[in-house]
């Protein structure tokens, strides 16, 4: 069996089928009361014939091709893959479908004027399997197609509509009723980077080729807390070739978006927790300007194969941080990440799910989604650095322009970049490094490099000895976060207020901070929790919908009767500001726990 007869567990296409190559969407209306978007999706195929198409929750009110109908059937739902709608592509190749979604669309998320900014605000959100629920796709990151885009939105609310795609083509009243807005993406990409907003969003150019998309309130600091991507570019230009989508723009979303950014090609999304006013945000930037090169150009042909998505963006991230923030202050950003990754193996193991320390987990039958963690993001990055650190930076980082060149707006398997690998440094030092170990077997090789910094021991000594640091010790707040993150569990209480009153950390301006010192708050003391931090609990819970926050708090709440209490009772006000996503994992923390 070659690759190209390899079925994606996570979509009913099937291979051999014709395959899209172009789709045309007009989304036509909002109906922001019931959660319900109607839209044409205009299909262009490589060929003619029966196909299927990965669906979730929509309405199909519609298929043809030409002028005359095309015949199709809607099979019954699956609970993880959705609805299979088999099309039978007519000479043309071409098939249009007319479609609603469904207000529980896992893709969309609704936001009133509250949330909002005073205006309602939409957006799509499509990684891993979520496209199919805003749009009849062949959703597998195998296939790759170009696309053509026309929003409209009512005129009275005077929205802007984003998609992530290189040319805005225009903007118009139309019939004095809605603006309608023309984009135009050039550049194939697979289905889950197809993405739109519509929100009543401002824009500051930052450089020829970038603008910042933010809410009216935060769009003058976002735009001067990422006035350096054209800096950032150009040193990802250094590293990896030429950036390869034309545009980089920025969006800023409301706190609910449960990532702290996304990747879509000409448009990332960031969480505003970004803009902290002290620089530390460019970290997340940097990790999704680096997708553009691994990710979304060179793309994982399945999410088996996510980690050849992630570990090759934070291995590039870091080089990107590496020139913009120094060698030291790069590696304490990744012992950031290493921390967050021995959580999430501590979790597979108490868990029973070890085997989810696999780069290649082979969870075929569960939704990407629900086994999400740290383990493709730094293991990835682990195994490629000791591959660098082995053949030294300088033929890993030519290896590396080869493979970004050669599957350049392709996507690629575990076994291609294995097979590069052999191809281009023998088969010795692929056995000797032990590359089918990194990625075939769980856990952390024993030939993983240690992340260190003299920035790092000094955090960690005062950590391991409970010392408070002043407040002018000159850290970053990298280290500050660093520091709370390597006190060893559990805390006292005592050591949790000292820690509140010497540093001010209730009222810490820098939410990761406050996060880091939120969750150690709350697993203090065996979880005989202090009563007083609930407060800061329930605030932060009601304001923040970014999934590396919920989880933690969530699970550390849950893990006493008393404290699961305080959780439902949250959740229960809290889960209008989630995204469809991030209420779901919540309610399987809390299921879990009950
Ligand atoms: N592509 C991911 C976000 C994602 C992954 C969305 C899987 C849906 C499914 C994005 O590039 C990412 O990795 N974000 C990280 C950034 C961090 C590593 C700096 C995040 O949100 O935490
Ligand atoms: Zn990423």
């Amino acid at each position: 069996m070659t690759f190209s007869d390899m079925r994606d567990p996570h979509s009913f296409y099937v291979p051999g089928q014709p395959r899209i190559t172009h789709i045309e969407w007009f989304i036509d209306t909002f109906d922001f009361k019931r959660k319900v978007m109607t839209a044409t999706a205009n299909l262009t195929f490589d060929k003619s014939g029966y196909t299927n198409l990965d669906t979730r929750g929509l309405e199909i009110l519609d298929v043809w091709g030409g002028d005359s109908p095309v015949e199709s059937s809607l099979d019954v739902p699956h609970a993880m893959l959705g609805t299979k709608l088999s099309v039978n592509v007519p000479e043309g190749k071409v098939v249009s479908i007319e479609y609603s979604t469904s207000p529980e669309a896992s893709g969309i998320q609704w936001m009133d004027a509250k949330l909002g900014g005073g205006k309602p605000f939409v957006y799509t959100q499509g990684e891993a399997i979520n496209a199919r629920s805003y749009i009849p796709c062949q959703d597998t990151p195998s296939i790759k197609q170009t696309m053509h885009a026309h929003i409209s939105t009512p005129k009275r609310f005077k929205l802007r509509s984003l998609v992530a795609a290189s040319e805005h083509v225009s903007r118009a009243l139309c019939n004095n009723k809605t603006y309608d807005e023309e984009w135009d993406m050039p550049y194939p990409i697979p289905s889950y980077l197809i993405a739109f907003a519509i929100g009543g969003l401002e824009s500051r150019e930052v450089s020829h080729r970038s603008r910042v998309w933010a809410l009216p309130d935060v769009v003058d600091a976002a735009a001067e807390e990422f006035k350096d991507i054209e800096r950032l570019m150009q040193i990802g230009e250094d590293l990896f070739g030429p950036y390869p989508f034309g545009r980089y723009d920025m969006l800023v979303l409301p706190p609910a978006f449960p990532y702290g950014g996304m990747e879509h090609p000409c448009l990332s999304y960031l969480t505003p927790a970004l803009i902290t006013g002290d620089g530390s945000g460019i970290g997340t930037l940097a990790h999704e300007l680096a997708h553009s090169w691994t990710g979304n150009l060179v793309t994982n042909w399945n999410w088996d194969a996510f980690c050849l998505n992630e570990g090759p963006t934070v291995w590039a991230e870091n080089r990107i941080l590496e020139v913009y923030w120094g060698f030291d202050a790069a590696q304490v950003h990744n012992k950031l990440l290493e921390r967050e990754f021995e959580i999430d193996c501590a979790s597979c193991r108490k868990r029973n799910e070890w085997y989810l320390t696999k780069l290649a987990p082979g969870a075929d039958d569960v939704d990407p989604d629900s086994i999400f963690s740290r383990v493709p993001y730094f293991k990835g990055e682990r195994l490629l650095t000791t591959i660098e650190q082995y053949v030294g930076r300088e033929r890993f980082d030519e290896f590396m322009r080869a493979w970004l060149d050669i599957y350049a707006f392709k996507s690629a398997t575990i076994e291609m970049f294995i097979g590069a690998l052999t191809g281009y440094f023998g088969q010795e030092v692929v056995d000797h490094l032990r590359i089918h170990e990194w990625f075939y077997e769980p856990g952390l090789p024993d030939n993983s490099p240690a992340i260190t910094s003299p920035l790092i021991d000094v955090v960690e000594k005062a950590a391991n000895e409970l010392r408070i640091p002043a407040n002018d010790e000159g850290w970053s707040t990298e280290q500050r976060q660093l520091y709370l993150e390597l006190l060893p569990r559990p805390l006292s209480r005592e050591f949790i207020i000292a820690l509140d009153e010497a540093l001010d950390l209730r009222s810490e301006p820098n939410i990761e901070v406050r996060w880091s010192y939120l969750v150690a708050a709350l697993d203090a003391d065996h979880g005989g929790i202090w009563p007083d931090i609930l407060p800061d609990v329930d605030v932060f819970l009601h304001t923040q919908g970014r999934m590396k926050y919920l989880k933690p708090l969530y699970n550390a709440l849950a893990a006493t009767p008393k404290g699961l209490a305080f959780a439902h009772k949250v959740f229960k006000t809290a889960k209008k500001n989630y995204h469809p996503v991030a209420t779901k994992m919540v309610n399987a923390v809390l299921q879990e726990a009950a």
